[in-house]
């Protein structure tokens, strides 16, 4: 399967993903995209040797479906099958997201449904929660709500602070996602459930 990863920040999902499909040879990455141009990510995609491409959100002020249909393209051209969101900070609208119904996953830091959007991990200090985890779905309309494809939970610590569970659950993610994605390639419908 030919797999596109879109990312806007460091992308170190982005690169979980790449180097799992490198060793594996599960899938095969056809394109990095962002939408931002100063993102690390994109630098670390071309050193793999990996196509990567810019849509930039600021091109598009008040154009969403404009922004969308770019970054359709850009697919597209890729001959993108599966869609992966791996730190990717924008909405995608529901135009884009039903034509992709299926074949489009992310990466959500919080054990979904329980904290959809931001700022997951001081809800969940906020919350007293004693266990925290991160969520692969597939991608719907509605935000942070899709199908599970996997999941993979941690303990909340005495004196955990939002950046010590951040960075828990952040290195959870890098084995939750490479083994959900196989998984979602293979069409086994059973979630990966991962004990951190
Ligand atoms: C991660 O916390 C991920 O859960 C969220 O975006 C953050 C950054 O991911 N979706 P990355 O390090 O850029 O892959």
């Amino acid at each position: 399967a030919a797999v596109a990863v879109l990312i806007s920040g460091t992308g170190s999902n982005m690169l979980a993903l790449l180097d799992a499909m490198a060793a594996d040879g599960f899938a095969r990455p056809v394109l990095v995209l962002s939408n931002r141009p100063d993102a690390a990510g994109l630098a670390k995609a071309a050193a793999r040797g990996v196509a990567t491409a810019v849509v930039d959100h600021r091109d598009f002020r008040g154009d969403r479906a404009g922004f969308d249909a770019a970054i359709d393209a850009e697919l597209t051209r890729a001959g993108a099958e599966i869609v992966c969101l791996a730190g990717f900070m924008r909405i995608l609208g529901a135009d884009f997201v039903t034509a992709r119904a299926g074949r489009m996953l992310n990466i959500h830091p919080s054990l979904l449904p329980k904290y959809p959007g931001l700022d997951t991990h001081a809800r969940a200090l906020a919350a007293g929660d004693v266990v925290h985890g991160c969520t692969v779905h597939e991608v719907t309309p509605e935000l942070d709500a899709g199908p599970m494809v996997g999941q993979a939970r941690c303990a909340v610590l005495p004196g955990d602070t939002p950046d010590l569970l951040a960075a828990r659950v952040h290195g959870l993610e890098h084995q939750l996602y490479p083994a959900a994605l196989r998984r979602f390639v293979a069409g086994e419908r059973e979630p990966v459930l991962l004990e951190g």
